[in-house]
């Protein structure tokens, strides 16, 4: 329940005033501490859904999805909606300058004039950060091809430790096993996880890496290293059966956006109902859902993805009310 993650975190706003009107493009931006007042922000959200419906009264979201999307277009526009505020949004870029051949810069130039806040999904990886150079107003990468998609991270960890609060209230007594069924050089969601779990290595115990694929071809950049010097202990397996009965968390995804379509990697890994899962051990998965994850585990208790869904609204309006607003207006209320 949120409520237990509330009393886990002591308060300190001022991390959160440090976010006041940055822009948002990777999980590497976001310290320890400051994703600990995410979450205790997002869980007075989640325990009190009522009571902050006026916080973005008079501001306007500036919606623009170059790419498909079910969540996170939907629960940052459901956030925004219930913190009082209004939406534009673009589902298709060629109704826009840029099908005249407008740069991102001078769309970006025009967004400061009418909205508060940028939430991108687009294909290119570059697009984020090109617009970020003309922005005045904060922008939030929702997904950049196949390079991070770091609010869904956000969502992720949060999930955890609403799951486990005592990872943060009793930190390196009681470690938990992940087990990743993806592919993190290709899967933003995966990359963006990984960054977040670099900060909490005293929680995870042991990372294990699900794919059929060399331990080169798993990781991009120096993921891999930055994940053994913060002290996790990385493994890599072709064999997800033999990993299950050890992982305390399982997070499984098969979809990488790449170029203009999606490729699936790892489709012969699967879970279902009848997978060797530890008795307790909670499923995560970004969605949408493939073959991989089996409807059959919907109505067991290891379903925490529809959870993790809904509890990224949560989360978006916590960032969102850092971004846009002076957050102590909101702390105050409860
Ligand atoms: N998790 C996620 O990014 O889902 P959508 O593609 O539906 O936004």
């Amino acid at each position: 329940h949120p409520k237990s993650l509330l009393r886990a975190i002591q308060e300190d706003g001022d991390h959160l005033s440090k976010m006041t009107n940055k822009h948002i493009y990777s999980a590497d931006q976001f310290d320890r501490e400051s994703l600990l007042q995410l979450f205790r922000l997002a869980a007075k959200y989640e325990a009190n859904p009522d009571r902050f419906s006026t916080s973005l009264q008079g501001q306007i979201l500036i919606s623009a999805f170059y790419e498909p999307s079910t969540r996170t277009r939907l629960s940052f526009e459901s956030a925004w909606h219930r913190l009082g505020g209004d939406i534009m949004s673009i589902t298709d870029r060629s109704t826009t300058g840029i099908a005249k051949g407008e740069s991102l810069a001078d769309v970006g130039e025009m967004f400061n004039n009418y909205g508060d806040c940028v939430v991108l999904r687009d294909t290119n990886a570059n697009s984020v950060r090109e617009m970020m150079g003309a922005l005045r107003i904060p922008i939030i990468n929702a997904g950049n091809g196949t390079d991070e998609h770091p609010t869904q991270a956000l969502a992720d960890l949060y999930t955890i430790f609403k799951w486990k609060p005592e990872l943060i209230t009793n930190p390196g007594a009681e470690k938990i096993n992940i087990c990743i069924v993806g592919l993190p050089s290709k899967m933003r969601t995966v990359r963006s996880l990984l960054k977040l779990v670099v900060s909490f290595a005293d929680c995870f115990g042991r990372v294990t890496i699900v794919n059929d694929k060399s331990r080169d071809e798993m990781f991009a950049d120096d993921q891999l290293q930055q994940m053994l010097e913060a002290g996790l202990e990385v493994q890599t397996s072709d064999n997800l059966d033999e990993v299950l009965p050890d992982s305390d968390v399982v997070y499984i995804n098969a979809i990488a956006w790449e170029g203009n379509s999606f490729n699936q990697y790892g489709k012969q890994f699967h879970i279902d109902s009848q997978s060797p899962l530890k008795k307790d051990a909670i499923v995560l998965h970004p969605l949408a859902r493939g073959a991989e994850l089996c409807t059959s585990l919907d109505n067991t208790p290891h379903n925490w993805y529809f959870a993790q869904a809904r509890g990224a609204v949560f989360l978006r309006q916590a960032l969102l009310t850092c971004l846009v607003r002076r957050v102590e207006r909101v702390l105050d209320i409860v």
